[in-house]
């Protein structure tokens, strides 16, 4: 009979859910029973280490940043090169620049204490991003939880999928798009520029040749950035209004072109993205809620789950 059919239709339907598409999902209450202090743990300890040095908050968001946009947020970026291994901490976006992997150490050790090989590195590096975001007075959002951590990582993917801060509009949307996040997504994520640092190396070229860019800010930035390579690791806030603060000022600098990187202010820079900027610029309550949601995305790129990978021992290398 047709409703027969139809039932069984549905059955296999059903099971297929259960037993493929369901397991592959992440879920905020995943660690709920197998390491129930897992996320007390975690956010102590980040809130001890951004206590100590404010900057360690931005450097553990961008941290989950760049272990995303390098074959999914699968703890990659945290593996150490060995004599055998190439990692991703020496490609070009990463070396002398992406910090905190200490904190993930010690984040690591507590939870291995007090649930042995349960809670993966992957989803430790989430989770810090977000108690990062919220010690410096940024929004809140639950995590989803079950990534695995990977047994590979991809330095040659590092080099070409993460941003450069040369790009131009353009760029940011495809390199963004490839990971399968939006124009207005891109925006929102940058905001993650509110908080932390960036060597001269990195806005060197913007503070001497771009001509979108408030006169005097360049000035005062080439103070300490000079054209000599002498002056390469020499720092500057990315927001330079309120540095350590997680708010909307990244958005309110770019009206006034005191983008610090390139690629910051080719948000606002008379092309489509202006909108949103000024407007995050004047409600940082959506900026959050956007900000919020579009992470989230970013987390679910290409997790592994179920059985694929592993939960490291020790983050810096595979079992
Ligand atoms: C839109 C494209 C992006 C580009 C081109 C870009 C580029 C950069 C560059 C060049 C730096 C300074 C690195 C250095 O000089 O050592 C930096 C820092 C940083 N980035 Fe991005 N980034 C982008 C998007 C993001 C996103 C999506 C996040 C997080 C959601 C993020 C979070 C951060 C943070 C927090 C810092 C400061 C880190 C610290 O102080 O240790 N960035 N970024
Ligand atoms: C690294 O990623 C690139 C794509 O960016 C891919 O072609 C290559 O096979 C990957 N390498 C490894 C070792 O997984
Ligand atoms: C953006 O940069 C790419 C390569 O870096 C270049 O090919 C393209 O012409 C640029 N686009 C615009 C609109 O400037
Ligand atoms: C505006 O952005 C679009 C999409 O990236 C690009 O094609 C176009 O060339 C940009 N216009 C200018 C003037 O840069
Ligand atoms: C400014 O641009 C010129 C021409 O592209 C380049 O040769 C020079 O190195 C740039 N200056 C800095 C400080 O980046
Ligand atoms: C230059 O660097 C020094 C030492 O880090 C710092 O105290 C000072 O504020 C910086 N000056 C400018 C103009 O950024």
């Amino acid at each position: 009979m047709a409703s027969k059919e139809i039932s069984f239709a549905f059955s296999i339907i059903f099971i297929l859910l259960i037993s493929g598409f369901v397991s592959a999902q992440l879920s905020t209450n995943f660690y709920a029973s197998s390491c129930p202090q897992a996320l007390q743990i975690i956010k102590s300890t980040v809130n001890a280490a951004v206590n100590n040095e404010k900057r360690m908050g931005a450097s553990l968001l961008r941290l989950h940043f760049h272990d995303c946009f390098v074959d999914g947020c699968d703890g990659s970026i945290l593996l150490d090169d060995t004599p055998t291994f190439l990692g991703e901490k020496t490609a070009f976006p990463n070396v002398n620049s992406v910090r905190g992997f200490d904190v993930i150490d010690t984040i690591k050790a507590n939870v291995e204490n007090a649930c042995p090989q349960v809670v993966s590195c992957a989803d430790i590096v989430a989770v810090a991003a977000r108690d990062s975001v919220v010690a410096l007075g940024g929004p809140y959002w639950s995590v989803p939880l079950g990534r695995r951590d990977s047994l590979t990582a991809n330095f040659s993917q590092a080099n070409t999928d993460l941003p450069a801060p040369q790009s131009n509009l353009t760029r940011l949307i495809s390199a963004f798009a490839k990971k399968g996040l939006n124009a207005n997504e891109m925006v929102a994520l940058s905001g993650a520029h509110t908080i932390g640092q960036a060597r001269c190396i990195s806005y060197r070229n913007r503070i001497y040749n771009d001509t979108n860019i408030d006169s005097s800010f360049a000035s005062t930035l080439k103070v300490n950035c000079s054209i000599s390579s002498t002056d390469d690791n020499n720092l500057a806030p990315l927001d330079t209004v309120t540095p350590t603060n997680f708010d909307n000022y990244y958005y309110k600098n770019l009206l006034v072109e005191k983008g610090l990187l390139h690629s910051d202010q080719e948000l606002y820079n008379g092309n489509f993205t202006d909108a949103q900027v000024n407007f995050y610029a004047h409600n940082s309550g959506k900026f959050f809620k956007d900000f919020s949601n579009a992470i989230i995305k970013m987390g679910n790129i290409s997790p592994l789950t179920g059985t694929q990978g592993e939960i490291r021992l020790n983050c810096r290398r595979i079992n």
